[in-house]
């Protein structure tokens, strides 16, 4: 990127430049949208305080601090303990640092946007992206996705899972500037694939990796606290076996579908609709599913082998904004709307396309007792995926005037990951890289 003119946060060596610039555009927006909401007066003062400073429990060890999302759309302050104004009608802003004096809290009788109306305005503002916020995500893109080519690199059989977490976070920081991952690292090998929160405390990516296990890496890094969040699925050894190839297709083939239908003015849940179907068909072709697929649709069959939502705005946040709104998870369509108010997309949007296939054991036996979808499961063939994992494909976009910008680069098809796992860093070259194609 070119050399970022004015003040700039900047990390050194390759990190990117940010101009400061891009949050007093951020606030400029703002104070536009505020002057425009009729339940905002005249003379209104935006302050809004910044995250704190916090200690592990009772002692004095401090924990990494990470700003508070709203404040940092608005002010890009990376210190703990301030305050940030911004005056409504003139658009001037303020910053309060722990060290000035008590009086300046004399502005605090102005304040007269409540939160009420203020994060709802901010919040709406974040869903769209400006340029240099697209620039940073771009960013966090590329050296996320070339971490985790580094990882796909590194695994053997006999690791740890948490070998490749610590691989991944050491390229992110090192080579990124990237001090925090925009969420806890999801690193499932085997049937841990399947669980979809896998790497918590409770369970910390702490497996041997063995030969013939799928491995599902859920990684992004976070830089200036805008996030990335990408997955990829590939095998352990290297090679595909056949099952494993046709369950990774039939996801690649729902990630593609979506991707190629997205663009301004199409519904969230009808993408969801659409990773279902193409899973549903790709399910029957295998074996494992039988009958109509329109019947499958009718009692929600998709959402046994993918019970989370399609994707979720992504920026400063990971689910951005909140990413999963009101309304959630309706009760007869699990995961559908899990899209921020489920509106139609929009230019500017920044969002995860991530469809999976899991074979999770007690949803496939809630299935297996119920007439209405056992009577299209296929017992003989699904007992020969029972220990499979589960298959995610996630993917970073931003929705053009036409269609999608993809913003993460990493081997994709069957033949890329087995070549790129093959011949290591020299295959790199040879697949082909979507990251600068915009459709
Ligand atoms: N890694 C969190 C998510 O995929 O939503
Ligand atoms: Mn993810
Ligand atoms: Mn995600």
């Amino acid at each position: 990127m070119a050399a970022a003119e004015g003040p700039s946060f900047w990390l050194g060596n390759e990190t990117l430049k940010v101009p400061v610039a891009l949050f007093a555009l951020n606030r400029r927006r703002l104070c536009e949208r505020l002057r425009q909401n009729k339940d905002v007066q005249k003379n209104s003062i935006v302050l809004l305080q910044g995250g704190e400073e916090t200690q592990r429990y009772c002692t004095d060890t401090g924990i990494l601090f990470r700003q508070e999302s709203y404040f940092h759309w608005t002010f890009g302050v990376t210190e703990a303990g301030c305050f940030g104004a911004v005056d409504v009608d003139t658009g001037r802003s303020m910053l309060f640092v722990p060290q000035l004096p008590e009086s300046y809290a004399v502005w605090m009788g102005k304040f007269n946007v409540n939160n009420k109306i203020l994060h709802p305005e901010i919040a709406e503002c974040r869903v769209i992206k400006t340029d240099m916020e697209l620039e940073v995500l771009r960013y966090t893109n590329k050296i996320s996705s070339e971490a985790h080519k580094e990882v796909m690199k590194a695994v053997k059989v006999g690791m740890k899972e948490y070998e490749l977490e610590s691989l991944f976070q050491h390229y992110c920081y090192a080579r990124g500037g990237m001090r925090h991952t925009s969420y806890t690292c999801i690193c499932g090998s085997g049937e841990n694939s399947s669980v979809l929160h896998y790497g918590h405390a409770g369970a910390p990516n702490d497996k041997t990796i063995e030969d013939g296990d799928l491995c599902l890496f859920d990684m992004g890094g976070e830089y200036y606290c805008y996030s990335s969040d990408i997955t990829c699925t590939f095998p352990a050894n290297g090679k595909f076996t056949a099952d494993q190839r046709a369950i990774y297709e039939a996801v690649l083939k729902a990630s593609r579908a979506v991707m190629a239908a997205i663009k301004p003015g199409v519904a969230w849940p009808d993408m969801h609709r659409l990773a279902d179907r193409v899973h549903l068909e790709e399910l029957t072709r295998i074996g494992i599913l039988q009958g109509s697929v329109d019947d499958m649709v009718k009692v929600h069959l998709g959402a046994v082998f993918m019970p989370h939502g399609l994707g979720h705005l992504l920026g400063i946040d990971v689910h951005d904004v909140g990413g999963y709104p009101e309304g959630v998870e309706r009760a007869e369509e699990p995961g559908l709307c899990s899209l921020r108010t489920a509106r139609r997309l929009q230019p500017g949007m920044v969002l995860t396309v991530e469809p999976g296939i899991y074979f999770i054991q007690p949803l496939l036996e809630q299935a297996l007792h119920d007439p209405a979808r056992a009577c299209f499961i296929n017992r003989d063939v699904l007992q020969r995926f029972r220990a499979f994992g589960g298959v995610r494909i996630e993917d970073d976009v931003v929705v053009t005037a036409t269609g999608v910008e993809l913003l993460t680069c990493v081997p994709r098809t069957v033949q890329e990951i087995e070549a790129f796992m093959a011949e290591g860093q020299g295959s790199a070259k040879s697949f082909g890289c979507l990251s600068s194609q915009k459709q």
